[in-house]
């Protein structure tokens, strides 16, 4: 089947999922561990992960799906996936513990190891960001939906960069990668996928994330930045892989919205 004859399925379950954990959000009671790589999981993760697995798995029962909450699947079971849904049942964990609001629900179809199609699902605000490989990225709201773009900055543009970071990182981690950082002007906001779907839609230029992240943080806002115009790389400006290796875990990577600036010379900072 073509990707885009899941995709309005795949949405409703993101949403049933974003909702469960909206209702969990707003009553403000749940659970809170921490997991033997010290990130936080709530019982909203852990209700969004068996929510998406069940539907996913009733959906495309041939599709193995690949969720942060039950990724121990040794590479070698792995490796022979044509296809497989990642997904990260709720992005933005610190934020949804801290009441920032600034969480969502990650689904995204992997296939040869390339994001095909990509959802993020934003319980707070309504908003459905998605595309599908050659089809476009979307924004759907209670306002209807618009294709959305990346901005195309050039060397002409006044030297001035949008930067989406973290709210529970230093900046000048950031910062300091970049040859001109007086520059730039910082977008602050949690949660990866929402850092680069900010990007896709031209509201930022440009997100980097130093530190650790998975292959689920990313899966579906690369397909969306892609269909948006941009790119996601890591600092080395290669293309992040998806399922090459016995780590899930990312490189440090950027995610730009325009593919016409130098950014090989921009970021030669420390
Ligand atoms: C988070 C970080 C973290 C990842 C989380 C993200 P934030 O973004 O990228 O490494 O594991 O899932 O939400 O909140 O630091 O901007
Ligand atoms: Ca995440
Ligand atoms: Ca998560």
């Amino acid at each position: 089947m073509k990707p885009e004859e899941y995709v309005e399925q795949a949405i409703s379950i993101a949403i049933e999922a974003g909702e469960a954990i909206k209702g969990i959000y707003l009553e403000g009671s749940f659970d809170k561990e921490v997991k033997s790589d010290n990130t936080p999981v709530t019982s909203a993760d852990i209700a969004a992960h068996e929510i998406i697995s069940s539907q996913l798995s009733s959906l495309t029962p041939e599709i193995p799906v690949l969720s942060e909450e039950d990724a121990d699947i040794p590479f070698s079971e792995r490796a022979d996936w044509q296809r497989y849904w990642l997904v990260d049942p709720l992005d933005g964990t610190g934020e949804f513990i801290a009441g920032s609001g600034d969480f969502s629900v990650i689904i995204a179809l992997v296939e040869h190891n390339r994001p095909i199609m990509g959802i993020v699902y934003v319980p707070m605000t309504g908003v459905v960001y998605y595309a599908v490989a050659g089809l476009g990225a979307y924004k759907r709201s209670s306002k209807g939906e618009v294709r959305i773009a990346s901005k195309q900055l050039t060397k002409d543009d006044e030297p001035c960069l949008r930067l989406a970071v973290s709210r529970r990182q230093d900046p000048q981690s950031v910062l300091k990668l970049f040859n001109h950082p007086k520059h730039c002007e910082l977008v602050v906001l949690g949660g990866a996928a929402l850092k680069s779907c900010l990007v896709a839609e031209g509201r930022a230029d440009c997100y980097v994330r130093i530190g650790p992240t998975g292959e689920w943080d990313t899966g579906a806002a690369q397909i969306i930045i892609e269909e948006a115009g941009g790119q996601v790389m890591d600092l080395e400006l290669q293309p992040l892989s998806y399922n090459e290796r016995e780590s899930l875990e990312n490189p440090n990577f950027i995610v730009v919205g325009s593919t016409h600036l130098p950014w090989d010379e921009l970021l030669t900072g420390e």
